[in-house]
């Protein structure tokens, strides 16, 4: 049999941040080193202040580690300069948040437009891709609404369908069920997977709640700014070791 090799989609080594806090430092991530593979649901828990959110941001490029690399479908984050890594971010990655960040003097579909708008996509196309994609959420009656007219359900809803806005082979979410009753969240969860998953994309998510865990490919838990695999399917398990070979 001939060995194929699987690319991972998230290089992650050697990365280490800390924080200041007054005269103490305190390092959340140490000498943390990861891949992840395309297709994967990689699942991230740890207790509060552990480091799950820091690590998505060094993802997101949204922060800088202190030592370290990360390559996210071949784009090295270390190489970007500002503009570089706002472009990533809009271009790269989707990222749902657990307190859903939309704007809240645009209309629900302004606020899915938005990312194709800014990469310069013609308004009839974005708009296409986004009524579409709020059809998907079902939430195509409420494209006019603005964001504080709907539930927190509704609200992580549109945020799923922005992330999702310029078709990102990675999304990346930071407790998107944290701020929603628990059958809301086993929605929005069950609708994250769907679009994204089952789409074949990449899914990193950050949580507390540990009922994702049946669904998830692998599990680790941030524990002493060490990441420590908790579970591993089979799947990704073998797709491991072929990369590896
Ligand atoms: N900008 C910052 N400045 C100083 N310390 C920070 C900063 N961001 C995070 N920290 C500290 O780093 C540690 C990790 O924080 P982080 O937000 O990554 O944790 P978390 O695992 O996401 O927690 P939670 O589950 O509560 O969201 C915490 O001790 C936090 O106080
Ligand atoms: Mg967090």
């Amino acid at each position: 049999m001939t060995s194929t090799t699987v690319q991972p989609i998230v290089h992650i080594s050697g990365l280490s941040k800390h924080y200041d806090e007054g005269e103490r430092s305190r390092l959340v991530l140490d000498n943390v080193s990861l891949d992840i593979l395309p297709g994967e649901f990689f699942v991230l828990l740890g207790k509060s202040g552990s480091g799950k959110s820091t690590l998505l941001n060094l993802m997101s490029a949204i922060d800088r580690p202190d030592r370290g690399q990360i390559v996210i479908a071949d784009t090295d984050l270390s190489h970007l300069d500002d503009r570089g890594q706002t472009l990533f971010r809009r271009d790269k990655i989707g990222i749902v948040f657990q307190f859903f960040n939309l704007i809240p003097t645009l209309t629900v579909l302004e606020n899915i437009t938005l990312p194709g708008e800014l990469r310069g996509e013609k308004r009839a196309d974005v708009e296409r891709r986004g009524r579409a994609l709020l059809e998907r959420v079902g939430l195509a009656a409420r494209s006019e609404a603005f964001p504080d007219r709907l539930s927190g359900g509704e609200q992580q809803r549109v945020a799923i369908a922005r992330a999702l806005a310029n078709e990102p082979a990675l999304v990346l979410a930071d407790e998107p069920t944290g701020n929603l009753d628990e059958e809301t969240g086993q929605n929005v969860l069950n609708l994250l997977l769907e679009l994204t998953r089952d789409a074949g994309k990449t899914l990193i998510m950050a949580t507390h709640n540990p009922e994702i865990i049946p669904y998830a490919d692998r599990v680790c838990r941030i524990h002493d700014g060490k990441l420590v695999v908790t579970l591993h399917s089979d799947h990704v398990h073998s797709q491991m070791a072929l990369s590896q070979a």
